[in-house]
């Protein structure tokens, strides 16, 4: 995988943090105060570290994810937030330096545990890139591919125009599903990637900085999008964007990176809060937390 997809970008014309701070109080209101105790884990993680080459990148994460809500990952850039993300499917399992420890628990089955097929969890828990990342194929063709390769029986119109339709895509290129996937605006790709990601009948969707290429405009239908979903599966988003957190999660967790203490040199990130968004943006526990959504600190 290539490091720099995973770097974080602020889109142009996104607000200042300052600015993201101030108006992001009023998207929370009238929000249903959530009830930790009552929720489905999708996700259960447990002292979840990993490193690179040795080196920890993030270590000590312990929170679960509930189903059927949005879960946010935020902090400053180096954190591990992408790094904890590609745990969730194993993704880190093509990174041949990188080693995860502690306990990732997906419906209450080891995710690492023997037995489990990474082509089969990563079927179950799709994931959606920084940049829109399209095959060079017709637009059928990508929705196509995976359910394909997975050997999935069904009708394959159907199946194509179901994941186009949960994508919020299907009436802009009903009439054009033969054409290449590169003719289409880069909101209309990325509905397209998560369209596809839908198409092998996934419960989880982890997007890490899904709109950091977008336009406002495009970022707003994929928010839209996001708050569609999260009635049929799980998300987790990694994002950059304060406002966007908070104006689609329902839980966020606060990374930070820390001089870790045994070697004095290394940066490692760790969770600093994991709360309701609500609690994370007008009331944290932690100042660290605080001065990060109030844009003290970056
Ligand atoms: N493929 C990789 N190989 C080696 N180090 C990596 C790799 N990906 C990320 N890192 C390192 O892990 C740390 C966390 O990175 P990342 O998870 O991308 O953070 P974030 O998404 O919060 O910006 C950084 O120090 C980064 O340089
Ligand atoms: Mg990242």
């Amino acid at each position: 995988m290539d490091p720099e997809q995973t770097e974080p970008q602020q889109p142009p014309g996104a607000p200042r943090r300052a600015e993201a701070a101030v108006s992001i109080a009023p998207s929370l209101a009238g929000r249903p105060a959530a009830t930790a105790a009552s929720r489905e884990a999708v996700f259960r993680l447990i002292g979840v570290g990993v490193s690179y080459a040795g080196k920890p990148a993030v270590r000590d994460v312990s929170f679960d994810v509930h189903k059927h809500e949005i879960t946010a990952l935020i902090g400053p850039s180096g954190c591990g937030k992408s790094t904890l993300l590609r745990c969730l499917n194993r993704m880190n399992d093509l990174i041949l330096t990188a080693r995860v420890e502690g306990e990732v628990r997906y419906h209450d089955v080891d995710l690492y545990g023997p037995g489990v097929d990474p082509v089969q969890v990563r079927k179950k828990i799709g994931m959606v890139f920084q940049k829109p990342n399209p095959f060079p194929k017709s637009i059928y063709d990508n929705i196509a591919f995976g359910p394909r390769v997975l050997g999935m029986s069904g009708d394959m119109d159907e199946l194509v125009e179901g994941a186009l339709r949960r994508a919020a895509l299907w009436d802009e290129v009903k009439d054009r599903l033969k054409e290449n996937a590169y003719g289409m605006s880069g909101g209309q790709q990325q509905r397209l990637c998560i369209a596809r990601a839908l198409a092998t009948g996934p419960d989880v969707i982890l997007m890490d900085e899904p709109c950091s290429a977008l336009d406002p405009i495009a970022t707003a239908r994929i928010e839209d999008l996001m708050l569609d979903l999260k009635d049929r599966y799980s998300i987790v988003i990694v994002t950059h964007n304060m406002q966007q957190a908070a104006r689609v999660s329902d839980m966020t967790a606060f990374f930070t990176v820390e001089l870790d203490d045994a070697s004095g040199t290394q940066r490692t990130g760790r969770v600093v809060e994991y709360a309701p968004t609500e609690k994370i943006f007008t009331n944290p526990d932690d100042s660290r937390t605080e001065d990060y959504v109030t844009g003290k600190v970056g």
